[in-house]
């Protein structure tokens, strides 16, 4: 009897693909984001674009909507916004779960796994597992020859194995200048990110370590060296990131950038001003990593987890629990401030129409500009000009809001989550911040879902994602101000469109 349940469940958690039951009609379900349609998500996994199609695999459990039988879970989009779940790609197998990891398109089959096509998908993950001689991790390869949707682990794993039981998070790319593959993964407790080479992803030999550098309060996870053009694209520098948890400014986990150089073996991070950062100022992204495939001299695109292990198991939805942020396009801003990376969400393509605004007269103090129900997206440009604090706060009822403000006096940038939620999540009452650098253009731009806020402050410089859990799903949109706000043409609102079909939100 136990037997042909836990089958019938281990069935129903694998094949997803097609589910259209309304789960993702509730009161948290996020509309603008991806989240699989039951169980248990963290990172992002394997990003990249092969054959005209977006891949996202993640952290996936199969069977609950809590951590644990880690396994790749798949999902497939052509604009990077709708996705459409599959079934789990890459499963836990015989003890060994399948950790974070990166696909690559290996054009050439240098791998020599595609034969006899001449391309092919290859994974590059860490199994995690015991082992009669301790816990370990280690670096493995799975290969599809159909476009991702079916996968075999190669049988030469593991292909990297320094008999450590943290070693995890490989993320692998292409590097054209050399003609060899390029591994950046963590370890975890020596805050390293180590950097290997290969002609054929089979045999990978060690490069050079960075860290430890910057902060070093936790442990360090999912890398991602990425090459990313100036705003004004006239060239570019690289960037390492990588996660920190715990002990990240906001509490729990965050993600640290280091711009700087890569000369093909080793990293070295600028001292110059602002050239070690944070990806996030917010609460919740988390192992964000950049997607592979993407066309040559475009922008990285960089995609995480929205969430924070410091209460990721708590969070009140069902029957699933996580999801992603907003895809992002990257770029480095330089100025008086010194060196920053830049964020741009992509999300026009969800908007639907613009929101008719009630911004009467130019007005000092508090305006109801709006009221709707999420997703939408909210842009101003310029609060009233000398104000000294300014921003939006999002009214679910009387009780429950969010504020997203500037505050000059401060220097600094916060959401203020405190009163935004009606779940008692231990730990999840939150004010995040981020310092202002005087001079830069105090410009906003929200993009609110049924249980996010991700603002993007300072041309992009600041980016800051918060999980809320309001009472309801209606906003009533105060913009407030210390001085008059110009003018209309100042703010602009778009109800954004659900990227989930009628027949997935129908109750
Ligand atoms: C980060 C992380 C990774 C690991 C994965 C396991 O959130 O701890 O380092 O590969 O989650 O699910």
């Amino acid at each position: 009897m136990i037997a042909t349940l836990s089958f019938s469940f281990a069935f129903a958690g694998l094949c997803v693909a097609g589910a259209q039951n309304g789960n993702y009609n509730q009161l948290y379900r996020p509309q603008a984001h991806f989240s699989p349609e039951r169980n248990w998500t963290n990172d992002p996994n394997g990003l990249v674009y092969f054959h005209g199609e977006y891949h996202l695999f993640f952290q996936y459990n199969p069977y609950g909507d809590t951590w644990g039988h880690m396994s790749w879970g798949h999902a497939v989009s052509n604009d990077l916004i709708h996705w459409k779940q599959l079934s789990v790609a890459i499963p836990e197998e015989n003890g060994v779960m399948i950790f974070t990891g990166s696909v690559v398109i290996d054009h050439d089959d240098t791998s020599g796994l595609c034969k006899p096509a001449k391309e092919c998908l290859v994974a590059i993950y860490t199994g995690d597992g015991d082992t009669p001689q301790g816990h370990r991790e280690t670096q493995n390869l799975a290969y599809s020859k159909d476009d991702g949707r079916s996968w075999s682990k190669y049988s030469g794993n593991p292909v990297l194995d320094l008999h450590l039981s943290d070693f995890r998070d490989p993320n692998v790319s292409w590097d054209a200048r050399q003609h060899q593959w390029l591994m950046a993964v963590s370890l975890p407790r020596e805050h390293k990110v180590s950097f290997y080479h290969s002609r054929d992803l089979k045999h990978w030999e060690h490069l050079s370590d960075f860290g430890p550098a910057g902060d070093t309060g936790g442990a360090w996870e999912c890398p991602d060296l990425l090459q990313v053009p100036y705003a004004d694209k006239s060239r570019s520098m690289w960037v390492l990131k990588v996660g920190l948890n715990p002990g990240a400014p906001q509490g729990g986990s965050g993600e640290q950038y280091f711009v700087g150089d890569f000369d093909g073996t080793t990293f070295r991070a600028s001292e110059e001003p602002g050239a070690h950062g944070w990806t996030n100022y917010g609460k919740d992204d988390y192992c964000a990593i950049s997607f592979n495939g993407i066309p040559h001299g475009d922008p990285p695109v960089l995609l995480g987890w929205m969430n924070n292990w410091e209460y990721a198991e708590k969070l009140p939805t069902s029957p699933w629990r996580g999801q992603m942020s907003l895809p992002r396009k990257l770029f480095l801003v330089r100025d008086q401030g010194g060196w920053a990376l830049a964020q741009e969400p992509v999300i026009s393509l969800l908007r639907k129409s613009t929101v008719p605004l009630n911004l009467t007269a130019p007005t000092a103090g508090e305006e109801t500009i709006a009221t709707l129900s999420p997703p939408y997206e909210l842009e101003v440009d310029q609060f009233g000009a000398d104000a000294k604090r300014f921003g939006v706060m999002i009214y679910s009822d009387d009780r429950h809001w969010t504020e997203i403000g500037f505050d000059l006096g401060k220097q600094e940038f916060y959401i203020d989550r405190t009163r935004s939620d009606s779940a008692a999540i231990s730990g999840f009452a939150a004010r995040t911040t981020a310092s202002l650098v005087l001079g830069r253009h105090n410009d906003l731009k929200l993009i609110i879902d049924r249980s996010s806020v991700e603002a993007f402050a300072q041309q992009g410089t600041i980016a800051m994602t918060d999980l809320i859990y309001p009472p309801s799903s209606s906003n009533r949109v105060v913009l407030f101000s210390s001085s008059p706000i110009s003018s209309e043409k100042n703010i602009k609102m778009w109800k954004l469109d659900s990227i989930w079909q009628d027949s997935e939100l129908a109750q």
